[in-house]
């Protein structure tokens, strides 16, 4: 074990899932495709149909019973797969959760939003109109601001998790991946996933950096959502590293992410380059993915090997993160 793996392995976390999530091969796919195509299926990771948040929230909920909190709080956008997850595990562990929506709120509760009314969630609709062209740090503080005037005491959970506790969650499984790629014998493999508010990219990133893995990382902006997004993302992994005792200085300049390319008309609508890609997928291997994260994220991955950006024979890794609870939501055809 190196020693920031022993670092990470002080820190106390909960266990909300079964690890280590599957790395599975896409036979078909490789085939069309000419190249090994694995992959991760973070989307099996439970609770109430889980996704990629649980391992984030397994260090910040540890982090909220640790100070006693019987409240949590977060807020997302109005298919918050984070949300619901949030909801989830706060069942679980006998905490009230309460979901921040900077939205109208929707004449009909489709997709995650009802299964938070499943799960009994607290869901305040707060019509900010503002928002757009934000930094994800400001909104974070916004929002925190209007947790404290509604809620009082509590707990909370910046959007998507993100922040550098919760974002050990990816650094935790960029080893996982790291032994499943070298048991498997993959060299150089390029893994690609959705990024949302980047946390997930980034806990990723500070861990293959760690490892000296020579897996290469390649996030896709889906939501083109934060002013300074590379700044954020860079910064959070040079945070991780600090909290890990590995100082280490990431360069916004070098945040592997495309921004823009594959977010389609906005974040949360549908793209065709996503739905496209949602369907070969699922017609070639029988998995399925969600229309705002994962969809957009393989059409980047799809359009980056056709464009030759992925070298040439080397293996890819897809990391499912969940969301198929959109694929639910009437609001997205
Ligand atoms: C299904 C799914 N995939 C990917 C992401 C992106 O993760 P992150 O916010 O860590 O970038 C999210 C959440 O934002 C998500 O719900």
């Amino acid at each position: 074990m190196l020693p920031f793996e022993e670092k990470l392995a002080s820190i106390p976390r909960l266990s909300l899932a079964a690890y280590p999530t599957p790395l599975d091969p896409l036979p078909r796919l490789s085939a069309e495709l000419g190249r090994p195509v694995y992959i991760k299926r973070d989307d099996s990771l439970g609770p109430a149909l889980g996704g990629n948040k649980t391992r984030k929230l397994e260090y910040l909920l540890a982090d909220a019973q640790r100070r006693r909190q019987q409240k949590v709080v977060t807020f997302g956008g109005l298919q918050s797969n984070h949300a619901r997850l949030t909801a989830a595990a706060a069942n679980q562990l006998g905490m009230q959760a309460h979901l921040l929506y900077f939205e109208k709120r929707p004449r009909q509760l489709t997709g995650n939003l009802a299964l938070n009314q499943l799960l009994g969630a607290r869901m305040h609709f707060i019509p900010f109109g503002g928002g757009g062209g934000m930094t994800l740090e400001a909104s974070v503080r916004l929002a925190r601001l209007v947790a404290w005037l509604l809620v009082g005491r509590h707990y909370f959970i910046p959007v998507g998790g993100h922040n550098w506790l919760g974002c050990l969650g990816y650094v935790r499984a960029a080893l996982e991946i790291d032994d499943q790629a070298r048991a498997l014998g993959l060299e150089n493999a390029h893994l690609v996933l959705a990024a949302g508010s980047g946390g997930t990219l980034a806990g990723l990133w500070a861990g293959l950096t760690l490892r000296r893995s020579s897996i290469q990382l390649l996030g896709i902006d889906v939501g083109k959502l934060w002013k300074a997004f590379p700044l954020s993302v860079a910064s959070l992994s040079t945070e991780i590293c600090r909290r890990l005792a590995q100082p280490q200085v990431f360069s916004p300049r070098q945040v592997p992410l495309i921004e823009a390319t594959y977010v389609g008309a906005r974040y949360g609508a549908p793209s065709p380059a996503g739905q496209a890609a949602l369907q070969r997928l699922a017609r070639a291997e029988g998995i399925l993915l969600d229309p705002i994260y994962t969809a957009k994220a393989f059409a980047g991955l799809l359009g980056e090997m056709a464009q030759g950006r992925l070298g040439q024979n080397d293996p890819v890794i897809f990391l499912h993160t969940g969301g198929l609870p959109a694929l639910f939501a009437s609001t997205h055809p």
